[in-house]
């Protein structure tokens, strides 16, 4: 990401592949590789995946456009750019930093347990595809109460390190080598995941939707998952969409980014639901469904564990340039609106945001009888509290602002570069902004809570 300190003369993103590559690093992280694959076997296989597909072409597309867009137009970063707007919506900002800052915290404990699996990778631990082995491996890890907070500790560091860098340029440039890296990994490990005996099965579950599983719960997990693997509703593609410059086609830019995530996301589910069906995992096992189905997967390749260390290294890698997307969200907050100094803000919330993932941690083991939101143990907690409300909330919010306050005129004319661009779809695009977005996501909130029965 660009220095967010450059105040005077701005940066901006050296080519527009440049800034696609910054903007889907920031998407593309652990919500696809890890949280995609265990949402969809958790509600329903296909009835979550044809949900989410709904929800990407209504309010993905929709919002992605119209946080660069605001972002471009305002040359701000979330906070400002509201209040640049209107006096009056900032605080849907500060909404936004807050979602950023509980994600962090929960985030870094699973990038802690990737890089626990980098090092289980070198030592061989992954020779085996016995089911009671590898859950034990990953419960083993996760429930105890010093490991997995070293390891938490270890990631939040090297993301701080990154951020208070600033070398935030030289990540840039390696991930217009390691994201297509990641890609053709995917792919090679999915093959091998599909050509294992029961792999279609998987398929299926995650391809075929079964629709009388389908009900409030269900949308409301794809709602937040499409918010949270797109980066959306929390301003982070607000402040990306401040460096572009004003001739790009950002309209272009906000179909490649999406696409690019969702097929990411496909690749993880079809690599990891099929290897649960061929070695008889339980889809339904939650947050350990990666770390516990991909080893068996490696056990059964050529060259096992040199595959499992360079997949858990991209893992990692994907997982830090999505974390220093969050990190950097809530320093340039504190920046900008406390005139904090920039180390010190990125120490000190780096700092809280490790306490607030460590009691996330300690709740999958020895606090694991503590329950907070809904019967939620407090990793749970944090997770849908950001990402299916606040995130969702701030989307919401944001079309009400665009469609109601700004003006759809307003935004139409800047995602267009001023009616340079042929920008065909802008009606469509505006009655989304206006009226479907903010709708769609109203009636999914009112479903869960059970006061609208659909
Ligand atoms: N989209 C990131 C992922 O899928 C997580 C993220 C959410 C990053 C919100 C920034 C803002 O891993």
């Amino acid at each position: 990401m660009v220095d967010l300190n450059e105040k005077k003369a701005r940066d901006q993103w050296g080519s527009r592949f440049g800034f696609i590559m910054a903007a889907a690093g920031s998407a593309i992280g652990l919500g696809n590789l890890w949280k995609f694959p265990y949402m969809a076997g958790k509600n329903g296989g296909g009835a979550f995946v044809f949900v989410y597909f709904i929800i990407l072409l209504l309010v993905g597309f929709t919002l992605m456009l119209a946080e660069i867009a605001i972002g471009r137009h305002t040359q701000l970063s979330a906070v400002g750019a509201y209040k640049k707007l209107s006096e009056k919506w900032s605080w849907l900002g500060a909404m936004g930093v807050l979602a950023g800052f509980l994600i962090l915290s929960f985030y870094s404990v699973v990038g802690g347990w990737v890089i626990n699996y980098i090092i289980k990778s070198v030592t061989g631990v992954f020779s085996t595809a016995d089911v009671d082995v590898l859950g034990g491996l990953f419960t083993g890890l996760i429930t105890n109460p010093v490991e997995p907070l070293i390891y938490h500790a270890i990631f939040m560091i090297i993301t701080l390190a990154i951020v208070i860098g600033g070398i935030s340029g030289g990540i840039e440039k390696a991930s217009k080598i390691l994201m297509p890296a990641l890609f053709i990994m995917m792919f090679i490990v999915m093959l091998r995941a599909l050509t294992l005996e029961g792999a279609m099965e998987g398929v299926k579950f995650l391809l075929a939707p079964d629709f009388s599983k389908i009900n409030g719960e269900v949308i409301l997990a794809a709602l937040g998952q499409v918010f949270f693997s797109l980066s959306l509703g929390m301003g982070c593609m607000i402040t990306y969409g401040s460096y572009l410059s004003k001739d790009e086609d950002i309209v272009q830019s906000a179909m490649i980014i999406p696409l690019l995530d969702t097929a990411i996301a496909l690749l993880a589910g079809l690599t990891i639901l099929p290897a649960v069906f061929a070695f008889g995992f339980n889809p339904g096992e939650g947050p350990g469904l990666l770390f516990v189905t991909l080893p068996a997967v490696f056990s059964k390749m050529p060259l096992g564990s040199l595959f499992a260390f360079i997949f858990f290294v991209l893992v990692l890698f994907a997982a830090l340039t999505s974390a220093i997307s969050l990190l950097e969200v809530t320093v340039s907050y504190m920046v900008d609106e406390f005139r904090w100094e920039r180390k010190k803000a990125t120490f000190t919330m780096a700092a809280i945001i490790f306490l607030v993932g460590a009691t996330a941690s300690l709740g999958l083991g020895v606090w694991s009888n503590i329950k907070i939101v809904g019967g939620r143990d407090i990793f749970d907690s944090l997770d849908f509290t950001a990402s299916n409300i606040l995130l969702p909330l701030g989307g919401m919010l944001m079309c009400i602002f665009i469609g109601w306050v700004w003006g759809l005129e307003n935004a139409i004319k800047e995602a267009s570069n001023q009616g340079k661009l042929a920008f065909k779809l802008a009606p469509f695009w505006g009655f989304l902004v206006k009226w479907v977005a903010p709708v769609a996501i109203g009636i999914v909130f009112l479903n869960s809570t059970g006061l609208l029965d659909i």
